[in-house]
């Protein structure tokens, strides 16, 4: 963790509303280290816009500070803050070519002719565009125009860049492309980027860290693999990749595993991780592909339960099915298509277990 001292950006208890009345941003806080690429991931309405229009400066907090490098900038102009922005909607002046749409933030900032050119050309090889410089937008693709935003928040070199949803309207192939070419050029550059969107995917994929927004506060805030593997609370858990779910009481705790018995009266083993007492109500939460179906590969003392096979699906790479469990008919499993894989059969009885460590015991 970064101490906010020594932090490149940070949020200080910021609260936000826009009538005076409901709060859209609940005590936020927040600390980046400089080139950090972190990514606000949430549902709609869940006040990430909010977030960046704030540190951009298009937004007052109506609470708290924001801090850059260690300075408060809550009355510092957006255009004096340094920061590059990239929108879904691209927002290019139409009337002018691409070159002179990168030149215009130079021009803003009083640089010399001959050194605006030098740092236009720059910007647009970043992103392989020095052939379309004489264009107007409307002559662009929305993957070009895309790419001539991005290089346009970069042209000026600044420490911090912000995107939101930039990448939103594009079709899936384009899309991946672009994930790619903005992490590699923020990682190349040094670059410190807050990035905003509610596509998951995208989230686990591009981010150094992902901050999971809802109802304006952030639930977790981890790298990747940790909010993958780790999620803190039910929500995390449910709106990060697929999950399985069931419902019951926590029956004993013995440090770092628990028995929950399930509504069905089953009885199965967890990782407490947020429930701390006996006969608590708890959501179990257990992932597709950590559910093993062979005995040899549980411990002996692991609980199992009975599940009926009520659907396979091929999927190539893995086989998706479909079980009833515990009196529920939305159980999923996963498995890898390797040589030896057994293909589940509809009708077919089978015993599922796991791992306490892969399966955990959240809020209800
Ligand atoms: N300019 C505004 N005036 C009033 N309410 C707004 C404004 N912008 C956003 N909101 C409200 O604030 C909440 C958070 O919105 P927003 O930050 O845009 O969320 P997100 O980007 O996560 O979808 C929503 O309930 C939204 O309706
Ligand atoms: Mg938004």
């Amino acid at each position: 963790m970064v101490d906010n001292q020594s932090a490149f950006v940070a949020f200080e208890r910021v609260q936000k509303s826009y009538d005076g009345e409901v709060l859209v941003v609940k005590d936020l806080n927040l600390s980046m280290p400089k080139g950090e690429f972190l990514t606000m991931l949430g549902p709609s309405g869940s006040g990430k816009t909010t977030c960046l229009m704030m540190l951009a400066g298009f937004e007052t907090a109506t609470h708290g500070d924001i801090l850059l490098d260690g300075v408060s900038i809550n009355n510092i102009p957006p255009h004096k803050r340094g920061i590059g922005m990239v929108f879904q909607n691209y927002a290019l002046f139409p009337h002018m070519t691409v070159a002179e749409n990168l030149s215009f933030p130079l021009e803003v900032r009083k640089i010399g002719k001959s050194e605006r050119e030098e740092k236009v050309m720059r910007a647009l090889g970043m992103v392989q565009m020095q052939d379309f410089a004489g264009r107007r937008p409307a002559q662009l693709s929305g993957g070009q125009q895309q790419r001539i935003a991005l290089s346009r928040a970069l042209v000026f070199e600044p420490e911090l860049v912000l995107m939101d949803e930039p990448l939103g309207a594009l079709d899936k192939q384009l899309r991946e492309t672009l994930q790619f070419e903005i992490t590699n050029l923020a990682h190349e550059l040094g670059i410190t980027t807050v990035y905003v969107t509610h596509d998951q995917t995208e989230a686990l994929t591009m981010s150094d860290r992902v901050a999971v927004f809802d109802d304006g506060r952030i639930q977790q805030l981890a790298a990747p693999d940790e909010l993958y593997e780790r999620p803190q609370n039910s929500f995390v858990a449910q709106f990060i990749g697929e999950n399985n779910t069931m419902d019951g009481v926590v029956q004993q705790i013995q440090g770092d595993s628990c028995i929950v018995k399930l509504d069905s009266g089953d009885i199965i083993d967890a990782v407490p991780v947020n429930v701390s007492e006996v006969d608590q109500r708890t959501q179990v939460s257990i992932r597709p592909e950590r559910v093993e179906f062979d005995r040899t590969r549980l411990q002996d003392d692991a609980h199992t339960l009975k599940a009926e096979v009520l659907e396979f699906i091929y999927m190539g790479d893995i086989f998706r099915t479909r079980l009833r469990v515990a009196g529920k008919d939305d159980f999923v499993i996963k498995t890898r298509n390797a040589p030896d894989q057994r293909r589940l059969k509809p009708g077919e009885m089978i015993e599922i277990g796991w791992l306490a460590q892969d399966c955990r015991a959240l809020d209800a």
